[in-house]
């Protein structure tokens, strides 16, 4: 079966090969079906912008797909960045902008509790599933590893004493929030379609 991912991300593509390892499921990118531009994500839930992507693709080319959003909620900022974290600190930020922004709102603040959470929206023959993925952890006083994307070198996962970012892919992989909805969407594609 060929699914597109919904995404600009090499990074994620990467990902998620890894993840699915299975023969059955061809992954394409939207460079494979011909697509380039942005495509508008403006809800105010990861749920409303993963089904806003999925379906914008789902409606032009026809094909199955889906598309996944992520925000790392942050307890004692009362959910933020959330869904915003990719712009967390401006229009024109890098990830080490946003990053910084963290550290710095979370300076004198005690509870580091956080989580990454995930949403994935498939879209097969113009039917909509959800999959949700949660990692629980904390945040960092500092940046530590140079592995991974965003957020990782401040966020550390429950249970494990090294960053996101301090861990090969593999392994962030078996407990990560994109690791988690992505096997739901596996199980669901194996025990469904294939
Ligand atoms: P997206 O919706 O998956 O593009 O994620 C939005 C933002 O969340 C990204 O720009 C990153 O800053 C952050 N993010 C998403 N996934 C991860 C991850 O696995 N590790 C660290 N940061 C992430």
């Amino acid at each position: 079966m060929d699914l597109v991912f919904v995404t600009n991300n090499a990074h994620k593509i990467n990902e998620i090969n890894n993840i699915i390892n299975n023969k059955k499921i061809k992954i394409l990118s939207l460079k494979d079906i011909g697509f380039s531009g942005d495509i508008a994500e403006d809800c105010d839930t990861l749920e409303g912008n993963a089904s806003q992507k999925a379906n914008f693709i789902y409606n032009k080319y026809h094909c199955n797909c889906f598309a996944d959003d992520t925000g790392l909620e942050i307890e004692a900022l009362n959910g933020r960045p959330g869904v915003y974290s990719a712009r967390y600190a401006g229009e024109a930020c890098d990830f080490d902008d946003n990053m910084n922004k963290v550290l710095e709102e979370l300076k004198n603040i005690e509870n580091r509790k956080a989580r990454f959470r995930t949403v994935i929206s498939l879209i097969i023959d113009g039917k909509e599933k959800l999959f949700e993925g949660i990692v629980n952890g904390k945040m960092l006083r500092e940046k530590s590893g140079i592995k991974g994307f965003g957020y990782d070198p401040i966020f550390q996962p429950d249970g494990h004493n090294i960053s996101f970012a301090q861990m090969d892919l593999n392994e962030k992989n078996k407990i990560s929030h994109r690791g988690i909805a992505t096997q739901k969407l596996i199980d669901y594609l194996i025990n469904s379609y294939l």
